[in-house]
Parts: C-alpha cells; structure tokens; sequence
C-alpha cells in the first residue's frame, strides 16, 4: 500500500514509452453525446488529466472536442493530459489494426495517443459492424486470428511513433502471460474490473512484479445500488473520515498500487472524485478485509460489452 502523497497528481511510470500515466482517470463510456461532452470538460476542469476512451463508445469524436476546447480554455497542453484508446474486437486482424488506430486519431483529432489498447481478448468477425450476430443471436467469433498476431501489429504502432504505449484489457493471466512472455514490447497497462469485492490481488501481484500497471474499472461498481456505494465497511470509514463513500473506494485503488477509471457525469460529481485524500493504513486494512465477492461484467468471458446499448 501506497503512503499519504497527493492521491490527485500521482503519475505511475509505465515500463515502455516516456509516459507515466495519472493514477485517477476519468473513463468516457457515456452513451449520450451531448453529456460526453459536458461530463469530458468537467472532468478536465475539476483536475483529471487521464482520459480513457475506445472506438466502440462510439464517442470519441465528442470526447476529443471536449477536449481541445477545454485544453484551450484551462490552458492545458497536450503533453499535460494523458489519452487512451481502445482496439474494437471487430478490428483483431493484423491488416485493420492501423486503419482502425489512425481513425481514432482523426477522431479524437490528436497527433499521437499516449496508451493503445486491445479492448477484449475476443476476435470477432473482421468489419465495420462492431457486434456480428448470426442467425441465432450468437456472436460471430473469429477464428482466423490469435492475440498474439494482434499484439504485434500494436508493437508495429509503437515503432511508427504514433502510439506511445500499448496494452491490453478484459484479461486474466491466462492471456497476459503468454503475451508478456512473447512480447517484444512488454503491456504497460492492463485495464480490468477491480474494486473491493473483485481485488484481483493475484493479477496485481503478478502485474506489479512485472512494471505493468493494472488500471482498474468500476472502483464504484458502476454506482450500482445497493452495491459498493452502500457497503457498511465503506459507509462507516467514509463517515470517520468526513469524505463520501466514492472518495473512499477511489483512495483505497489507488493507495494499493492500482491506476482507476470513475465516470462522474456532473461536475459536483467531478470534483467530488477528484477530491480524495488518502486513508489511514487501518482503514485499508479493513476495506482490504471486505469477504463479498462480485463480478459486474461478463466481458471477460464473452467479449461482450455489459454497458454499452446495442448499436451504440
Ligand atoms: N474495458 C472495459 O471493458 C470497460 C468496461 C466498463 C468500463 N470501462 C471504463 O471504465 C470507465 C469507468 O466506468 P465505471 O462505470 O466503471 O465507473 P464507476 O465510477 O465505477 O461508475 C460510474 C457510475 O457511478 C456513479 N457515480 C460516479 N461518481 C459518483 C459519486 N461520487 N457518488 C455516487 N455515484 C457516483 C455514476 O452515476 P451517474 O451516472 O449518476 O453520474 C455512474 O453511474 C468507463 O467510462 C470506461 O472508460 C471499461
């Protein structure tokens, strides 16, 4: 566990690259275009500096404006802000992999992006439509491909200059392994659920061994109630020292070791979760003590997005 530093500016170095990636990053999974935008600024503005977006949210041409307009208005330079963009599942096969890099780019209308990631381990069928279904409803895998030919045309990325950084998401150890030991450029971030009751104390471990930075999502549980928001370990610290539940569970990611993505919409809720300060180490003891044990998404095992309106 990490010491009472400033919990709002610490950067964690990555093990490739220049970059040292903020530890409190704002995610843009929000499926209304209009609030990407406001939600994007006012995280910008409340003091986030990490942004993590993916072409399958659909939004990222929202979240780039947002960002250049509040970059020019707060006087933020691009080096300040750290962006991240995921690989849809639809764009596995070696020879899409740039395409779909460069339309991001033009999208977010950014030179260079600082953290590119393979969104999910699944390949589905190669295209421009993102969810292929077949007759029956079931998604159309695609076998013609493996992660590892996927991982190296994101090397491929690095060399080129574009990408900064690359990693992967949606995995166990079961699919980092193989690709760390054969990887020429090691992950730098490995994106999962995490939060009390899904730690992942094992993929941690193994991560922080490794220089590889776990950066982990739904800290809050997705503001799902009753949920982490609601859990009496939680409430109670959070009332012991005057900060809200989400401030909490936001402290306690960090001070493990973990980067995290929270998704306030408001910007009360923006400033709110940048605002957090650090736990006392018997209060991490007793958050890291929590015995419920819950997975919110299925992606992992599917491929499948939980979040994301069909279409969308
Ligand atoms: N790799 C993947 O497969 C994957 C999957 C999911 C998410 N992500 C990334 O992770 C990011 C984080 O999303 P998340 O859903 O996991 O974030 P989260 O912060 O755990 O949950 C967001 C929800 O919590 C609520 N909330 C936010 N701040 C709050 C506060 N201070 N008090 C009470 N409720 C609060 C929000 O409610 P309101 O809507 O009412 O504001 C929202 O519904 C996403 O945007 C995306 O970038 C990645």
């Amino acid at each position: 566990m990490d010491g009472p530093a400033d919990l709002r500016m610490k950067r964690i170095p990555l093990n490739h690259g220049t970059g040292r990636i903020p530890a409190l990053g704002f995610g843009t999974l929000i499926p209304d275009a209009a609030v990407t935008i406001t939600a994007t600024r006012d995280a910008l503005e409340a003091g986030f500096r990490h942004f993590d977006c993916a072409e399958r949210y659909g939004n990222e041409r929202e979240v780039g404006k947002a960002l250049q307009a509040g970059s020019a208005a707060g006087n933020i330079a691009r080096e300040d802000i750290f962006v991240t963009t995921k690989l849809w599942n639809s764009n596995h096969r070696p020879e899409r992999v740039e395409p779909a890099f460069e339309a991001s780019l033009e999208r977010l209308g950014l030179t260079y992006l600082d953290l590119y990631l393979i969104h999910t381990p699944f390949a589905f069928q190669p295209g421009d439509d993102q969810d292929p279904r077949d007759q029956n409803g079931n998604v159309i895998y695609d076998q013609g491909v493996n992660l590892l030919d996927t991982w190296k045309a994101l090397e491929t990325l690095v060399d080129h200059g574009k990408c900064r950084a690359i990693g992967l998401s949606d995995v166990g150890l079961i699919e980092l392994k193989p690709i760390y030991e054969s990887a020429r450029i090691k992950p730098a971030v490995v994106q999962v659920e995490s939060h009390p009751y899904l730690p992942e104390t094992e993929l941690l471990e193994y991560c922080k061994e490794r220089g590889i930075v776990l950066l982990a999502f739904a800290p809050l549980g997705h503001g799902m109630k009753p949920g982490l928001l609601e859990d009496p370990i939680i409430v109670s610290i959070a009332a012991r020292v005057k900060k809200t539940p989400a401030q909490v569970l936001l402290a306690w990611a960090i001070q493990r070791g973990t980067a995290l993505l929270t998704t306030p919409r408001t910007a009360d809720r923006a400033r709110e979760n940048f605002d957090i300060s650090a736990l006392s180490a018997d209060a991490l003891d007793e958050i890291n003590r929590i015995q419920t044990r819950q997975r919110l998404n299925t992606v992992v095992s599917t491929g499948v997005p939980g979040f994301i309106p069909k279409g969308g």
